[in-house]
């Protein structure tokens, strides 16, 4: 059966690096039917709206989307809903997108853009895999009120609340066991269970879903404590599994020992499979429009497609073969330039990873 892509390339950099992962799966042998819509502060220019119903439509009835970035300093000041970032929590919420698959690889051709050691880095390929729809982001009640207790009672404060549904946490954990599975078989669970409800709720529910995944070994970490071991030993872990608000900051963590933004995908998934795949880095606007971006991101962005929506793991590791060869030739896009290699630019890139 003919599988159904939405590509949505967005603002900035966005068409410029969509337009190589588009080449890269084309020139797979798979039947794809692959259709561009636009979003973001490109669609509000043409259609008054980041997200309009044409392109939610297209995602709706496509197995998965293929997404490059949106946002650009001239939307800022447009009412929030107007707002090209909107785009994204439009599509998450309607797609029902609960999980967020964040790989963190370095490449040991280019150990040296980590801020860390080689010897601490190199090789690193972890994945986090961070809940989206639940935790202190969406919880109510939540607002600014006047205290009425404790030492600051009469004063403004500001609260939130933190909470966790069982399904909610035990559909993320099955997703984590099973991501597992497909790697070295180590889970690490991370959340606060010493100090939050919410927490132990976590812990208990992620213990009950590993009685179906006897091959799994699985850990569990504060949070605080992992933290420090992402920067510490950061290869002693494989799969991480954690709430919205961890993850968010972990993800960023893991993301920032690679040292290289151009090159990490990201996928957020629901529970039938469908998926929307994006580079973990945004719109660049300082950079768009200069055909010297990195497309490596969004080439393995459309890699992860490949494997977790439409099931065809073996053209995934195609493509990342792929790109780890272009690397080793030497070819480098200017963010991850180094003395003595071949600079290319953002189709020069393409080129090299079809090629390869
Ligand atoms: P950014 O990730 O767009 O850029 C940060 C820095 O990394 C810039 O110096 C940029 O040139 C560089 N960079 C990013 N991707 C690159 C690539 N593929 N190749 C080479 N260099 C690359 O983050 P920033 O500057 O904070 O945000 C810019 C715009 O992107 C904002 O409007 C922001 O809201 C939006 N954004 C969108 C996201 C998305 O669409 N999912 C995610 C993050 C930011
Ligand atoms: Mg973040």
């Amino acid at each position: 059966m003919t599988k159904k892509i939405a590509v949505l390339p967005g603002d900035g950099i966005g068409s410029e690096i969509i337009e190589q992962a588009v080449r890269v799966l084309k020139a797979l042998d798979i039947p794809l039917e692959i259709e561009h819509a636009p979003v973001g502060g490109t669609a509000y220019d043409l259609h008054g709206h980041p997200l309009p119903p044409s392109t939610l439509k297209l995602a709706q009835e496509s197995h998965a989307v293929l997404f490059g970035a949106v946002g650009d300093w001239k939307y800022d000041k447009l009412p929030r809903e107007h707002r090209p970032e909107q785009a994204i929590l439009g599509l998450r919420k309607s797609l029902g997108l609960f999980a967020n698959l964040r790989p963190a690889i370095l490449y040991p051709e280019l150990a040296n853009a980590s801020s860390l050691k080689p010897e601490i880095v190199s090789g690193l390929d972890i994945l986090i895999l961070r809940e989206l729809t639940g935790d202190i982001y969406f919880g109510t009640p939540r607002g600014i009120r006047t205290a009425t207790d404790g030492p600051f009672a009469g004063s403004k404060e500001g609260f939130d609340t933190m909470r966790y549904a069982e399904p909610e946490i035990r559909r993320i954990a099955h997703l984590g066991f099973q991501a597992a599975q497909k790697r070295s078989r180590k889970l690490c669970s991370v959340d606060k269970a010493n100090v939050l409800e919410t927490s132990q709720l976590w812990r208990d529910t992620v213990i009950e879903v590993a009685k179906e995944y006897p091959d799994v070994a699985l850990t569990h970490m504060y949070v605080d404590n992992a933290a420090m071991q992402l920067v510490r030993a950061p290869r002693d872990f494989d799969v991480i599994v954690t709430g919205n608000l961890f993850g968010d900051i972990l993800s960023d963590e893991a993301a920032m020992l690679t040292g290289s933004i151009g090159m990490l995908p990201s996928a957020s998934m629901n529970a039938s499979g469908q998926g929307l795949y994006e580079p973990s880095h945004g719109s660049a606007p300082d950079i768009a429009g200069k055909g010297v971006a990195n497309p490596l991101a969004t080439i393995l962005s459309a890699a992860m497609l490949l494997r977790y929506s439409l099931d065809h793991d073996a053209q995934a590791k195609r493509i990342e073969q792929a790109v780890q060869r272009v690397l080793q030739q030497g070819f480098r896009t200017a963010d991850i330039y180094e003395a003595g290699m071949t600079k290319v630019g953002t189709a020069a890139m393409g080129d090299a990873v079809l090629k390869a």
